[in-house]
């Protein structure tokens, strides 16, 4: 299946590394979406994505320290500024206009060094105002997905796996809304669970709201009974056709009484191992799956259907 392939979605951003673990004047490499990448970040903090390869004669280029903010080929010697410019070539005064590494819009959010796919962005990812506010509390996980990034984000459309795969003691599930928010290039669908948790006299209704932003993250929201419970992002970043590295946040804003503040952290901890639990029953799933036949969907899945659609413009 086109959707399964080896082709990503183009115009769009990936999450790439931590950020907090990338030091001014460092940089590390990180090899997806079918390129050798660097990462890097300026004196100033800026971060920088490049091809990690000299447009010279093709060299590897060296990680790690940066040379006073530049990246110098370990083959002939040429100099490049993070921007992807030659600065110097030790043996020559005048520098060819196409002595450039390819770079890539870059940016920072949610934890994660971020690379867009294309030259300039056409849209922006959204910001989480929790993400960082005073009482909110964030965590930050990574795990590495026999699959295709694709199967990862039709998940978020596909209630009936709730009960199976994820053991969720789901009462009944409704596609309750799916929209196109043009600004993001996303799609946003919203199901509706009514849920029987066995320490609670009546059902609760759970509401995930998954927006797909350009065609390679999900930036959601959980509700309980209207109130909001954490929010979270879930970037996959593709490897090869068939592994994908899967970097995930969690935000939980503060709900509990100030004396009963120090429980937030221990929370959102215990959260994190839920959501990372869930993910592996996935897992288990996604690397059994034949990505090559026909499928049979009903009509009831019909979102599956959108969010395919939605990618297949990205390839
Ligand atoms: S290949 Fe990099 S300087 Fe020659
Ligand atoms: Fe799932």
């Amino acid at each position: 299946m086109e959707l399964f392939s080896d082709r990503f979605p183009r115009e769009s951003w990936y999450a790439l590394t931590r950020a907090a673990a990338l030091r001014r004047g460092r940089s590390v490499a990180v090899d997806a979406l079918g390129l050798r990448l660097l990462v890097a970040r300026e004196d100033t903090g800026r971060v920088r994505v490049l091809e990690r390869i000299c447009p010279h004669m093709g060299a590897e280029l060296p990680v790690g320290r940066l040379r006073s903010g530049r990246i110098v080929c370990p083959f002939h010697g040429w100099s490049f500024a993070l921007d992807g410019s030659c600065a110097a070539i030790p043996y020559a005064e005048r520098i060819p206009a196409t002595a450039r590494i390819r770079s890539f819009p870059a940016e920072e959010h949610y934890g994660w060094v971020w690379m867009y796919t294309g030259d300039s962005p056409t849209h922006k990812l959204p910001d989480l105002s929790e993400y960082g506010a005073p009482g909110c509390v964030a965590r930050h996980s990574s795990i590495r997905l026999r699959a295709h990034m694709n199967q990862v984000l039709e998940n978020a459309a596909d209630p009936p796996h709730m009960s199976t795969v994820h053991r969720a003691p789901v009462l009944g599930s409704r596609v309750d809304e799916i929209r196109e928010i043009d600004v993001q290039d996303a799609l946003e669908i919203s199901v509706d669970y009514d849920m029987a948790f066995p320490w609670k006299r009546r059902s609760t209704r759970v509401r995930v709201t998954s927006r797909l932003v350009g065609a390679s993250v999900i930036v959601g929201t959980l509700e309980h009974d209207g109130a909001l419970g954490m929010r979270f992002v879930a970037a996959p970043l593709p490897i090869s056709a068939r592994e994908t590295l899967l970097h995930q946040t969690i935000v939980r804003p503060r709900r509990l009484p100030r004396a009963l503040g120090w429980l937030e952290a221990p929370l959102v901890s215990a959260f994190a191992q839920m959501v990372w639990h869930q993910t592996r029953a996935d897992r288990r799933v996604w690397a059994g799956q034949d990505l090559e036949r026909p499928r049979v969907l009903l009509p009831c899945e019909a979102p599956v259907a959108r969010i395919q659609r939605h990618i297949a413009r990205h390839l």
